[in-house]
């Protein structure tokens, strides 16, 4: 079902579901020793949608998904992307920042994985349904926290920053923000509010982390069609065009600039070998190639 503006979900429909499949190649990752997140599994397992659990069981071989896809090549993807997003917070705490917002958090679980220095504050923004599976989940199973964590439960087309200063959030520190796997799931407007909030909510020295996706068209081709329709002989009903906001939006990394930040963006192939992998040239990652992970430090 397409989107619409007051749309909700939990972790096992629509735009919920996402966090889930990305959760599920965490769990790759970890498997394959390229990155920690030993609560990955657990959460996809808690959430249930059969599709992932089987696939981790290794019931469902992801090469008849797509003859291009395999394990190390989800894990070694989502290494990247992890660890793109980690270094966010381990260079920013480094630095002396302590207070860090995760947006779209989904089932990210930095919150309890990552070394955060003493006095670090991790909030957390997604849907209500979201935040409180994940909290939920994870006090079960007896996960601890690493630094102090608030929770705000709001979808971020409403006005999320009052949410979180009412949690105690402080702009005049300087903030490490990540918006991961976010900006496609919304509207191009709704994309430079959520940048014109965080370099309003940011003190200098504050940083970012996101994606720049230049052309989302490869969440509709045919390759995109021709997954879905397998993922449906599954049982798993999972059209990603109809979850994405398919207009013109603005360059994140030109918009950033615009407003002080210096940014800097690597390229998927750089990317790979920033981090040891080669980067497969068989158009595997399609689109994705193109696209580019962003950190951008506020002047
Ligand atoms: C692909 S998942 C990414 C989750 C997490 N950042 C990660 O990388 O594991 C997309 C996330 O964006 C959240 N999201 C998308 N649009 C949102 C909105 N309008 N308000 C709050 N959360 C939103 C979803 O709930 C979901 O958790």
């Amino acid at each position: 079902m397409a989107r619409t503006d007051n749309d909700s979900w939990d972790l096992a429909s629509s735009v919920g579901a996402t966090a889930t499949m990305v959760a599920a190649q965490r769990v790759l990752a970890h498997r394959e020793g390229l990155i920690d997140d030993p609560y990955a599994e657990p959460l996809v397992r808690a959430v249930g949608l059969d599709f992932f659990v089987r696939a981790l069981d290794g019931e469902i071989n992801l090469e008849d998904v797509d003859p291009r896809f395999s394990i190390e090549r989800a894990a070694r993807g989502m290494a990247v992307r992890t660890r793109h997003f980690d270094r966010l917070f381990t260079d920013a705490a480094a630095d002396g920042v302590r207070q860090a917002v995760i947006l779209a958090a989904g089932l990210d679980a930095r919150a309890y994985r990552l070394p955060w220095p003493d006095g670090t504050t991790v909030f957390e923004v997604d849907q209500p349904e979201v935040i409180e599976f994940k909290s939920r989940t994870l006090a079960e199973l007896g996960a601890q926290a690493k630094a102090v964590r608030r929770t705000v439960a709001i979808d971020l087309r409403e006005v999320w920053p009052k949410a979180l200063s009412d949690n105690g959030f402080d702009p005049s520190q300087p903030t490490a923000w990540t918006a991961e796997g976010l900006l496609i799931y919304l509207p191009p407007e709704a994309q430079d509010l959520l940048f014109d909030r965080i370099d309003e909510l940011s003190a200098p020295g504050s940083r970012v982390a996101t994606e720049h996706i230049p052309d989302v068209s490869m969440f509709s081709d045919e390759r995109s069609q021709l997954i879905s329709d397998r993922l449906k002989q599954y049982g798993h009903d999972f059209e990603m065009g109809d979850l994405i906001y398919h207009e013109k939006r603005s360059d994140v990394i030109s918009y950033l600039e615009d407003r002080g930040w210096d940014v800097s963006a690597r390229k998927m192939p750089d990317a790979y070998t920033d981090n040891g992998f080669e980067f497969p040239e068989d158009g595997a990652i399609g689109f994705f190639a193109d696209m580019s992970y962003v950190s951008a430090v506020k002047r």
